[in-house]
């Protein structure tokens, strides 16, 4: 409880819209009218419907990409892709060390092993020079992640990518809309990926979505998603291990609904993040995203950079303050970096085997503190504020006062 903060009664109660309920989603008639319709029609498997179908050519002529195939998560996603690449067990996949166990697990799943590149302490992203540090003759993949909807560096990655001939895979479950140098991330790599999660700039609550210009890959996507069972094929059969990940019509549905308002979605976004930006240019310690100029941040969320030595108490002391100001913030995001999580630190993966880990060079399992100065520098910067599109402009007008207030008060020691 931060004491004395002025300001408070004029202010008044804030309560601002959240993405974990209709407050801060964009959900409505047309979403109702589409389920309906899907209803309806008696038919909810993607297999024989239309609905999922739409929703793939519309993402796919969205992105400009030949092949987009729905799922069931950006989970499931995340999997198929590794599944695509099929990489030999113990094989490597270098990807970031901050990011949603969800990008992580199916790497396991599928025999590979995650290779932790460092991140640059700013902009919280893994960069082409701490990927190169991490390459090996057992790479099979890189993984790219835009972290709260911001590009860097992707040309540079999928540059080093090609060189290598390492398959390159994008994680832009955080960043639809997000573009680097005017392209598209999503449409950089071999595959890229999305997640619809409840709290995703368009959601159907649950599910994914991964494109590919690529037609082998795009079979084996498909194919993965469909328990190897190709329904475009005369003679199908179920020809290799694969699950069903298929995105059911009701889903569909609502994400076809919810891709016409995807441009508005990360339009307020970013309208909303300028407003934020100026508002924080005077508030000593506090920092908004690095954006690169030519880049699009599409404002999953908006991450504020704390210096401690500016703001007493740094990330935690000013989270606990904005929150008594009715703010809500997410002091170090993932709370530590994934590798510090049991599943790498204990090895828990199939029954008492700790397979595939057992196929690991030490190497890729060496999670020293001082391999990952920059991973550990942001997660002790970083503070995350909640964003969606129903935010108003006088809400982000009442956030960037309340971070003024909370930061006066921690520097005046109150
Ligand atoms: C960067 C990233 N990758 C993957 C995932 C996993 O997606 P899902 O929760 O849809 O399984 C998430 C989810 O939040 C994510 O933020």
């Amino acid at each position: 409880m931060v004491q004395g903060i002025q300001g408070r009664r004029e202010l008044g109660d804030l309560v601002l819209p959240s993405d974990q309920t209709a407050s801060g989603r964009t959900l409505g008639d047309t979403e109702i009218e589409a389920v309906s319709e899907a209803i309806r029609s008696g038919t909810l498997t993607s297999t024989k419907g239309s609905f999922v179908k739409a929703f793939e050519r519309a993402y796919a002529e969205r992105l400009g990409m030949e092949y987009a195939s729905a799922c069931s998560s950006g989970t499931a996603a995340m999997h198929t892709a590794m599944a695509a690449l099929d990489p030999e067990p113990g094989q490597e996949v270098i990807t970031t060390s901050i990011t949603d166990m969800g990008a992580l697990s199916p790497i396991l799943y599928q025999g590979a092993i995650p290779v932790f590149a460092d991140v640059d302490p700013r902009t919280y992203t893994v960069t082409a020079e701490t990927i190169a540090e991490r390459i090996t003759d057992r790479t099979a993949a890189i993984v790219s992640t835009p972290l709260f909807g911001n590009p860097v560096g992707t040309a540079e990655i999928a540059a080093l990518a090609a060189e290598r001939s390492i398959p390159f895979v994008e994680d832009c479950s955080q960043a639809f809309g997000a573009a680097d140098h005017g392209r598209l991330v999503g449409t950089f790599g071999d595959i890229g990926f999305l997640s619809l999660q409840q709290g995703k700039h368009i959601t159907t609550g649950e599910g994914g979505v991964l494109v590919t210009d690529d037609d082998a890959l795009a079979t084996r996507i498909r194919t993965f998603i469909n328990k190897a069972w190709d329904y475009e094929s005369p003679t199908p059969d179920h020809t290799y291990l694969a699950l069903n990940y298929r995105m059911s019509e009701l889903v569909g549905a609502v994400a076809l609904a919810q891709l016409a308002k995807l441009d508005d979605s990360v339009r307020i976004r970013i309208e909303n993040a300028r407003i934020l930006d100026e508002l924080l240019e005077d508030v000593p310690g506090v920092e908004g995203p690095k954006v690169v100029r030519e880049n699009i941040h599409s404002y999953w969320r908006y991450p504020l950079h704390v210096d401690g030595d500016e703001v007493p108490g740094g990330p935690d002391a000013l989270a606990s303050a904005l929150g008594d100001l009715g703010v809500a913030a997410a002091p170090r995001y993932i709370k530590k970096p994934a590798f510090a999580c049991g599943v790498f630190q204990d090895q828990r993966t199939f029954g008492s085997s700790r397979w595939p880990f057992t196929l690991a060079d030490p190497s890729a399992v060496d999670y020293s503190r001082d391999r990952y100065s920059g991973t550990w520098q942001a997660l002790a910067s970083v503070l995350v504020l909640p964003w969606n599109e129903r935010y108003t402009a006088d809400d982000v007008h009442a956030i960037g006062e309340r971070i003024h207030m909370a930061v006066d008060g921690l520097r005046a020691g109150r």
